[in-house]
């Protein structure tokens, strides 16, 4: 059996059930697995009913109904499958849709999960389109959807742009269908469709800009030499999609030549980047990157369902929704990236940690560590916990790390899953970002686990002399 086999075997098992119930997970990626698994199916005439939850855990479960529904988990469950086993579910009444690392489990529910096939870019978001364009090829008008769930999940970011059937299946779907645009060597940088173009520049450090990364100033002024527009006659500030190709050109030249004066390679100044044209220009649903970033604005502060909804093509009240969700993501973001650089981290010999309190909430600590990375020192991973409001006794745990760090052997989803099933936790995700919980009163010794576990991976792999 092959993935398409998989896939196939998905679409008919979702076929023939006569009433579905999708679980999903509320960040971009599981968003737009619910978006287009419950569009494929409602256009089936099957009735469908959506639950989105913040992982699956014990606390969590009780959301998953217990009724003769088919249960689709979407974005998550490969690494939670003793959870079916306790609350006893068939194998006839689970589906995983899936791309996280799969954890044993003595009862074999039916996956489907690019990861074993090696197709280690492709999110959920991209299994699940393949299963919707397998139950019927008119759904093609959902790779859209695909490829914000697998931007979201950046997927794009190691090669600059997506691969493997994410690339040649669903971006090229997206093209044929008219709703995706492919922008090849693009600027690498973020906010194209809504932010001042100066700010676009300074918010990349991959590659870092001397004088330009981190410094709005010194980009208004790298642009002003260089005879770029910034701002129209009325003082609104253009942002990078408008600008003309010519001046794009000049921006990206002269970003090289400052590239390569400092030594530096300029091959991630570029990258693919995908557009989508019958979205209003200079909102952010103009680019996969900040469409994702709107889902996850929506998702990780308990609104997943307005996220679902603009996906569906809801451009009145859930867009105005989440115009305002987008706002106070990116001010807590900003806040929580700005904690983390002030108060600094502990660093022990394999990892960097910090504890966060009650002050952000567990579902955007990740995103922040993440983005804390590159500020701090990128060779180590980052472990930053914070307190679950509905569990006093719990910690959450989020971990990110590069690819660098990564091809040195370090896997995190084993760290995690290994530490915090030894203090009757669980955890999981990829080798480059992943999450937990634990028990409170063991935060101290995990974070020294955790540390022993990565030093003893470094070893295996021969690179712990960094
Ligand atoms: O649950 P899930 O897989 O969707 O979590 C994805 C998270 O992991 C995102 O926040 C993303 O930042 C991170 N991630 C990453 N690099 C990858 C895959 C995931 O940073 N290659
Ligand atoms: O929550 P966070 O963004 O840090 O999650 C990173 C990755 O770890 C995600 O892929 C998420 O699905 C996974 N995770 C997990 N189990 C947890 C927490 C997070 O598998 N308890």
């Amino acid at each position: 059996m092959g993935f398409s086999d998989d896939v196939k075997a998905a679409a008919e098992q979702i076929s023939d059930a006569p009433e579905i119930t999708i679980i999903s997970h509320i960040d971009a990626d599981g968003i737009s697995c619910e978006a287009i698994l419950s569009q494929a199916i409602s256009r089936q005439g099957i009735r469908v009913k959506s639950v989105f939850v913040r992982q699956l855990e014990p606390l969590t479960m009780p959301q998953v109904p217990s009724d003769n529904s088919l249960k689709v988990f979407a974005d998550l469950g490969a690494g939670q499958q003793n959870l079916f086993l306790e609350r006893g579910f068939s194998e006839k009444e689970v589906l995983i849709v899936d791309h996280h690392v799969s954890q044993e489990c003595e009862r074999q529910y039916t996956q489907v999960n690019c990861l074993p096939y090696g197709f280690e870019r492709m999110s959920a978001a991209g299994v699940s389109y393949l299963i919707a364009k397998q139950m019927d090829s008119a759904n093609t008008d959902l790779a859209k959807l695909a490829i914000v769930g697998n931007v979201g999940d950046m997927m794009a970011r190691e090669k600059c742009g997506l691969v493997g059937p994410a690339r040649d299946i669903i971006v090229e779907d997206g093209v044929s269908h008219g709703n995706v645009e492919v922008r090849k060597r693009d600027l690498n940088c973020y906010g194209t469709a809504t932010r001042p173009v100066h700010l676009s520049l300074t918010y990349n450090d991959d590659p870092f800009v001397r004088g330009i990364s981190n410094n709005p100033e010194g980009a208004r002024q790298f642009l002003k030499k260089l005879g770029i527009r910034q701002q129209t006659e009325n003082g609104r500030w253009y942002v990078w999609e408008e600008i003309s190709q010519e001046e794009k050109r000049i921006i990206i030249s002269a970003l090289a030549e400052q590239l390569i004066a400092n030594g530096d390679t300029v091959d991630r100044l570029f990258a693919e980047t995908y557009g989508f044209p019958d979205e209003t220009p200079r909102t952010p649903l103009r680019n996969a990157q900040e469409y994702a970033t709107v889902l996850n604005a929506c998702g990780r502060w308990a609104k997943p369902q307005i996220g679902s909804a603009i996906l569906r093509g809801d451009r009145g009240t859930a867009y105005r929704d989440a115009e305002h969700m987008l706002k106070n993501h990116r001010a807590i973001i900003r806040n929580l990236l700005e904690f983390i650089i002030d108060t600094g981290v502990k660093e022990l010999e394999n990892l960097q940690y910090l504890h966060v309190g009650a002050r952000y909430p567990d579902t955007i600590v990740g995103i922040g560590a993440g983005m804390a990375l590159s500020k701090l020192n990128a060779k180590k991973p980052i472990l930053i916990m914070c307190e679950v409001p509905e569990d006093p006794n719990l910690t959450k745990v989020s971990m990110r790390t590069n690819e660098r760090v990564v091809e040195q052997g370090i896997d995190l989803q084993q760290a995690l899953n290994c530490a915090s099933a030894e203090y009757g936790g669980g955890g999981g995700g990829h080798k480059i970002a992943a999450g937990a919980y634990i028990p409170k009163t063991a935060e101290e010794e995990f974070v020294i686990r955790v540390n022993r576990i990565l030093g003893e991976q470094f070893a295996a792999a021969g690179s712990g002399n960094r």
